[in-house]
C-alpha cells in the first residue's frame, strides 16, 4: 500500500473549499467518520467463525467491531485513500482516550469550526500512537484550515453523532470499549485501496466473515446501467472466497415493501425477501434500513 502524503493533502484541501457536494467515491473522497451503519446488530445475529474477516475499511467502525466480537485476522479495504487517515487517528485516539472522551473526541474532529485548537490538542495527545505520515497530514491540514474563513474542514466527513456512535458494539457501555482497547493493538489489520467490483479475484485468502457494507448502493454513480444481474454477479465474486459456514452481509438502506433498494433497480423480492433482515427504526422517512445476507451453504459432513 502506497501513500502518497503529497497527494493526499492536495486532495483534502480542495474537498474542503466551498460548498461540498457529493460526487460520488473516488481516490479520494469524504469519509465516513462514524458508521452509518448498525453494524452492532448484525454481528450480534449470528454465529461466525472467527480467524478471518473481509471488509470495507470506511472510517474503520467495521474494523473495530470485528475486533470486539474477537476476530484479530482483517483484510480490510476501499477505494478512498483517506479512509487510511481517519482510521489510524480514530486508532490512535482509542489507544489514548477513556470512553467518553473517545465519543467527544469523534464529534468535535467532525464539527464545522473556525478555530481548530481542540482539533490540534487532540491530534497532539495522541500523536505517539500515529504512524509519522497520518500526524503530518493532520497537522498540515489543520493548519491550512486554523482562521480560514473559505474553507469547510467538515467536508471531509459524514456522519458522527450520538446515534451513528451508539451502533457499535465497543460504544454499548464502557467495559465494552475497555475491551477494545485491551485487544485492539493485537489484531493484524492489512489495509488496501481497492474498488470492490474487481478486488475480489485479486484475493488469495478465504474469510469467515465478509462485510462488504453498503458499497453497492454507489455503483450506479459510475455504472449508470448497475442492475440485479450486476448485483448478484457482484454478490457471487465474494461467495467465491467465503469459508464453507461463512457468511456474507451486505448493508442496504431504504428498503421496503413497495420502493426498490435505494439507488439500486431491484427490491426485496429479487433479493429473496428472506435474506433480508431489518435492523434499525429507519433513519430515512419512509423507508426501512436493514441487511442482506449470503451464506454459503454448509459442507455435507
Ligand atoms: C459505501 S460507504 C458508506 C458508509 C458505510 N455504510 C459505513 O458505515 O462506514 C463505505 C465506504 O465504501 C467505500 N466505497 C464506495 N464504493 C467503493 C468501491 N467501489 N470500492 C471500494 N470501496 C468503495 C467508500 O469510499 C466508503 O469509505
Amino acid at each position: 500500500m502506497n501513500i502518497d502524503l503529497e497527494e493526499a493533502l492536495r486532495a483534502s484541501m480542495d474537498l474542503i473549499y466551498g460548498v461540498h457536494f457529493f460526487h460520488g467515491f473516488k481516490d479520494y473522497a469524504s469519509t465516513y467518520f462514524v458508521t452509518s451503519e448498525c453494524i452492532k446488530d448484525y454481528l450480534k445475529a449470528h454465529e461466525f467463525l472467527k480467524n478471518r474477516a473481509l471488509t470495507i475499511l470506511s472510517g474503520g467502525d467495521q474494523v473495530f467491531n470485528l475486533i470486539t466480537s474477537g476476530v484479530y485476522e482483517i483484510d480490510a479495504f476501499d477505494s478512498n485513500k483517506l479512509t487510511y487517515f481517519v482510521y489510524h487517528l480514530r486508532k490512535a485516539m482509542i489507544n489514548i482516550f477513556p470512553f467518553q472522551d473517545f465519543k467527544k473526541a469523534n464529534l468535535i474532529f467532525t464539527s464545522a469550526s473556525d478555530n481548530f485548537s481542540n482539533h490540534l490538542d487532540i491530534l497532539e495527545k495522541v500523536k505517539p500512537h500515529l504512524p509519522e505520515e497520518v500526524h503530518e497530514y493532520f497537522r498540515k491540514m489543520l493548519e491550512f484550515s486554523d482562521g480560514n474563513p473559505m474553507i469547510n474542514f467538515e467536508s471531509l466527513y459524514y456522519g458522527a453523532n450520538n446515534i451513528s456512535l451508539s451502533r457499535n458494539n465497543y460504544l454499548v457501555n464502557e467495559d465494552a470499549y475497555k475491551k477494545l482497547q485491551k485487544s485492539i493493538n493485537d489484531a493484524n489489520v492489512n489495509i488496501t485501496f481497492a474498488d470492490a467490483l474487481s478486488f475480489s479475484e485479486e484475493l488469495s485468502s478465504t474469510y469467515d466473515i465478509i462485510l462488504l457494507s453498503n458499497i453497492a448502493d454507489y455503483f450506479s454513480y459510475a455504472k449508470p446501467e448497475f442492475g440485479l444481474k450486476d448485483f448478484k454477479e457482484f454478490i457471487t465474486s465474494y461467495m467465491k472466497i467465503l469459508n464453507p459456514d461463512g457468511i456474507l452481509i451486505n448493508y442496504l438502506y431504504k428498503i421496503n415493501d413497495q420502493n426498490p433498494i435505494r439507488n439500486l433497480p431491484i427490491t426485496k423480492e429479487d433479493l429473496g425477501s428472506d435474506n433480508i433482515y431489518p435492523v434499525t427504526t429507519p433513519i430515512f422517512r419512509n423507508a426501512g434500513e436493514g441487511y442482506y445476507l449470503e451464506r454459503k451453504p454448509k459442507i455435507k459432513r
